[in-house]
């Protein structure tokens, strides 16, 4: 979309397309042809500020499940030949998309946690399909852009920077190794670990997680 990507141009290509438009995937297969040894699929929307299951109309409810889940994956999809033998596939998921952490009450976020969770369901069933690629849903930690902040309402825990610092050390460490883990990478601190930026917790698909909690 229309995200300024000038810096990020100068180590890896960059193409812009809306994955809930279907038509435009041909074009961006046409456009980057090459294999790449990661893809990352970042696109993303909070949803209506309610966020709420019993106040959402189904156009709302559509237009999240398309923009963070089915779109991405459909993508994904059709990205699979563009990557290398052991690639390694990346989806923009969040901690919200984690039944087991769901237990805060009152947290007004039910659009935007069926989203991701489902999001985590098909990337975790490309990795069934495809056992020779690497597939990460990665959480980027709560992080200060315009969704992280409610457009400037809120504040974030971590920077922009510390957040991509962080998932970039995320995908150097698990990229290639053939695993398919929902990687919850938060700049936490856990007691007893000395890792001071980005710390993966492994969430099982049993629901099985790190007991180690920021
Ligand atoms: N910030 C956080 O704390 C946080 C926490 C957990 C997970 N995440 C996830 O991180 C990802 C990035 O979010 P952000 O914090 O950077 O939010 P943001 O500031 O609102 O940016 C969202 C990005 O997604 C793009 N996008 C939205 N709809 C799209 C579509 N239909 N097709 C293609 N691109 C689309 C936007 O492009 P345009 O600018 O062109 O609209 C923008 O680049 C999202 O998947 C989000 O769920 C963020």
């Amino acid at each position: 979309m229309g995200a300024d990507t000038t810096a990020l141009a100068k180590v890896a290509h960059v193409a812009h397309v809306d994955v809930t438009q279907a038509d435009q995937i041909e074009a961006l297969r046409k456009e980057i042809g090459s294999a790449f040894d990661v893809i990352f699929l970042v696109a993303g929307i909070y949803g209506p500020l309610h966020n709420s299951v019993i106040e959402a109309t189904d156009e709302e409810f559509s237009q999240i499940m398309l923009t963070n889940c089915f779109g991405p994956i459909r993508l994904a999809h059709r990205l699979l030949d563009r990557l290398t033998a052991k690639g390694t596939l990346a989806v923009m998921s969040s901690h919200r998309g984690s039944i087991t952490l769901n237990t805060d009450p009152g947290l007004k976020l039910d659009l935007y946690r069926a989203s991701k969770v489902a999001l985590n369901m098909l990337a975790r069933t490309i990795h069934a399909d495809h056992p020779e690629l690497t597939v990460l849903s990665i959480h980027p930690g709560w992080a200060a852009t315009a969704m992280g902040t409610l457009d400037g309402t809120v504040e974030a825990e971590i920077s922009v920077e510390e957040s991509v610092t962080g998932m970039a050390s995320v995908l150097a460490t698990h990229a290639g190794t053939v695993r398919a883990s929902i990687l919850i990478g938060r700049a936490s601190r856990c007691p007893g670990n000395s890792r001071k930026n980005f710390l993966p917790l492994t969430l099982a698909y049993t629901g099985s997680i790190c007991p180690c909690k920021a």
